[in-house]
């Protein structure tokens, strides 16, 4: 495990924003899955930037979405669609990416489709994950089961309280799809990306405390190729090894 603590959130952006340019120069034509969220922001507009100073072609990779509210649309403010659009899918091609659709009833031709497209493109290659405040990686809540592939879940308290900064009000949530975090785990490429003071203890446990299912970001601990790029506030609680 390869952890860069950034001296603010600035710094972790732009350091991240490399580290996923690297990787898709390196490899064109493969897979990533990039997690939607607050932390990624800066990361993504980074990236945006890179393209722009033709520093890197991001329709020269694919894209698998990696979660989304049940119940909530691309139109809708915070949806993980909406947020990714917004901030990096823009500035793509459309048929790179492809993205669950949290208004479609069927969630589990949902399911079966994305891991069409993931097995279809020789499985994810980099995975880009933030950290909830109970340790929840995509939608794999705590308790999170250890199978392949993609499937709906009922969010977890901390989940739904957490949801209302995206959304601007408190929306109905109870329900996410999510790839799992077994198929995440087996990218060649992982990246853990934390920021803030209240994200320190969670950030502790997920690195340096036991692996356990009930905080799904300690199971990515012993990956092979594991970067965990924070800032010195989430970074503040974790010990010198
Ligand atoms: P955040 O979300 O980046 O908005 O803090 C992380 C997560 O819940 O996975």
């Amino acid at each position: 495990m390869y952890i860069k603590i950034g001296r603010d959130y600035n710094d972790l952006s732009i350091d991240t924003a490399k580290i996923i340019a690297g990787h898709i120069r390196a490899m064109p034509n493969t897979l990533v899955c990039l997690a939607a969220g607050n932390t990624p922001l800066g990361a993504f507009r980074e990236l945006v930037a890179m393209q722009e100073r033709g520093e890197v072609d991001l329709s020269s990779v694919w894209y698998a979405g990696l979660d989304e509210w049940v119940g909530l649309g691309p139109d809708d403010e915070g949806s993980c669609a909406n947020v990714m659009n917004d901030a990096l899918y823009k500035v793509i091609q459309k048929e790179r990416i492809r993205i669950f659709d949290g208004l479609d009833s069927d969630s589990d031709r949902q399911c079966r489709e994305m891991e069409n497209w993931i097995k279809s493109h020789g499985g994810i290659s980099f995975t880009l994950l933030g950290i909830g405040m109970n340790g929840h990686i995509g939608f794999n809540e705590p308790g999170t089961p250890d199978v392949d592939g993609c499937f709906t879940v009922a969010l977890d308290d901390v989940t739904k309280s957490v949801s209302k900064k995206y959304f601007g009000k408190e929306l109905p949530v109870t329900t996410g799809i999510t790839i799992g975090w077994r198929t995440l785990f087996n990218a060649q490429s992982v990246v853990l990306m934390s920021s803030g003071k209240d994200k320190a203890p969670i950030v502790k446990a997920a690195l340096q405390e036991s692996q356990t299912p009930n905080v799904p970001a300690s199971l990515f601990q012993n990956h092979s190729n594991l970067s965990v790029m924070l800032d010195n506030d989430a970074a503040s609680l974790i010990v010198p090894i």
